[in-house]
């Protein structure tokens, strides 16, 4: 029987990964110039930091975790999301001790057993950022910003924003009986998960996507109307620094996100055509979540965006245009003679630094240069027998189709000089 990947997976392939290194490389440029550094963390965690971190009546935790016994019998689970792991290494070895605030990004698969369907799968990507060490709420505004550049280097369309605050412990609780005891006489009219965890965890009531809880909740008393003053003011300092950086967001009273570490400022960013699953990104500040996870009393904010509804986005504005690999040169055999020539040839372009390749499957010239084709190849180089004998190299400018005889004696500054000639008219 035929091996496919598990349900919920994919495989990136070369047209596909092209892609993904363009939509990479702007957004760690873009992190860069923030001044955030990168940080790489195991895939696999005990699962203590996830049940600790994220949660335990989170649905990323309570039903999502691919969890294992390893072979010492711990319990070990796949990371779900980054930033606990990232909590984890920032406790562990002790950077708050040093300068701060730290600022990190990272990037990389996530694993959460969900019903897979457009844009959510089992093993997807994200890239994300964390800071720790302030709490200070322009930086909240800076983070919202950074992640709003992002999708402006990458061309995404209205990416609407949304952002809420969800208090600090001396404001939740009152919320939280609050919504109780308001949802107590709803009880019958909820879905059977909101029935649940209306009362172990009442705000996830607050954005249960189906649409019968949706309206039966429409009156509930909103956290903004709890919040402590602390509370207010730093939610109103964010709303400020995002329209003084012209940053337009929309206030979302039913904004509460997913996991249980979320303090003051979250926020999440839909493309409204994306389908049921719109939200590109999302995060907030988690002031409590490195004391919780065994560290000093230190906050911390920071998002993730997933990049396989960030491609669809991109999809979406008409911005991801086909993009295939260029190789610079395609070197090309009159006869299977002359291949042990164009290997040394070869390698001999490649330690220059241009990139070329060459046919090992003892194809005809035709089927060669048929071949140079489709690799998008900029430059064909001819070895036959008149140009072993005679000493140079018939080249082929595949652009403008010009063909020159060149000696190979200092063979390699002159075809330098035609693919540089090359860039200059494409511009
Ligand atoms: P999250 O909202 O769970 O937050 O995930 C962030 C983003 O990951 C989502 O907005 C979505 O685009 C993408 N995503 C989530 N699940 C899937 C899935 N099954 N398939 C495809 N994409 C998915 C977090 O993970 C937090 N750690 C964000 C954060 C960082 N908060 C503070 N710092």
């Amino acid at each position: 029987m035929q091996i496919k990947a598990p349900r919920g997976t994919y495989d990136i392939l070369p047209e596909q990964s092209i892609k993904w290194q363009w939509m990479e490389k702007i957004i760690k440029d873009t992190a860069g110039q923030f001044g955030y550094q990168e940080i790489r963390t195991p895939v696999f965690e005990h699962t203590e930091l996830f049940e600790r971190g994220v949660g335990e009546t989170s649905d990323i935790v309570s039903k999502e975790m691919y969890t294992f016994q390893d072979k010492a019998g711990r319990s070990i689970t796949l990371r779900p999301e980054a930033t606990a792991s990232c909590v984890r290494a920032f406790i562990e070895h002790g950077l708050y001790n040093g300068l701060l605030p730290v600022k990190w990004y990272y990037s990389g698969p996530m694993f959460r057993y969900d019903r897979p369907q457009t844009g959510r799968f089992r093993q997807f990507h994200q890239f994300g950022v964390e800071v720790f060490g302030s709490d200070n709420s322009l930086l909240d505004a800076e983070v919202i910003i950074l992640m709003m550049e992002i999708f402006k280097g990458l061309g995404i369309k209205e990416p609407e924003l949304h952002i809420n605050s969800v208090g600090c412990p001396s404001c939740r609780p009152g919320h939280r009986q609050e919504l109780i005891d308001y949802l107590t006489p709803l009880k019958d009219k909820l879905c059977k998960d909101c029935q649940q965890r209306y009362m172990t965890n009442p705000l996830r009531v607050l954005d249960c996507k189906n649409q019968s809880c949706h309206q039966t909740i429409t009156g509930h008393p909103t956290i903004a109307d709890s919040l402590c003053p602390a509370c207010t003011r730093h939610y109103e300092q964010v709303r400020e620094a995002l329209s003084e950086n012209g940053v337009a967001y929309i206030h979302d009273n039913n904004l509460v996100r997913g996991l249980d570490y979320y303090t003051n400022t979250a926020f999440e960013v839909h493309i409204p055509g994306l389908g049921a699953q719109s939200a590109i990104g999302g995060g907030g500040r988690y002031n409590g979540l490195v004391k919780e996870c065994g560290g000093p009393d230190v906050p911390g904010i920071g998002f993730a965006l997933g990049m396989e509804r960030i491609l669809l986005a991109m999809e979406a504005s008409g911005r991801l245009i086909e993009r295939s690999a260029a190789l610079d040169v395609f070197i090309i055999t009159m006869d299977d003679k002359f291949s042990r020539h164009a290997l040394q040839l070869t390698n001999k372009i490649r330690q220059s630094g241009i990139s070329a390749d060459m046919d090992y499957n003892h194809r005809s010239p035709r089927a060669q240069m048929k071949f140079a084709d489709k690799s998008n190849a900029k430059v064909v180089i001819m070895i036959g027998e008149e140009e072993t004998e005679k000493g140079f190299y018939l080249v082929r400018n595949m652009q403008s189709r010009e063909q020159y005889q060149i000696d190979q004696e200092d063979f390699i500054a002159k075809l330098q000089t035609i693919l540089l000639k090359n860039e200059e008219e494409i511009g």
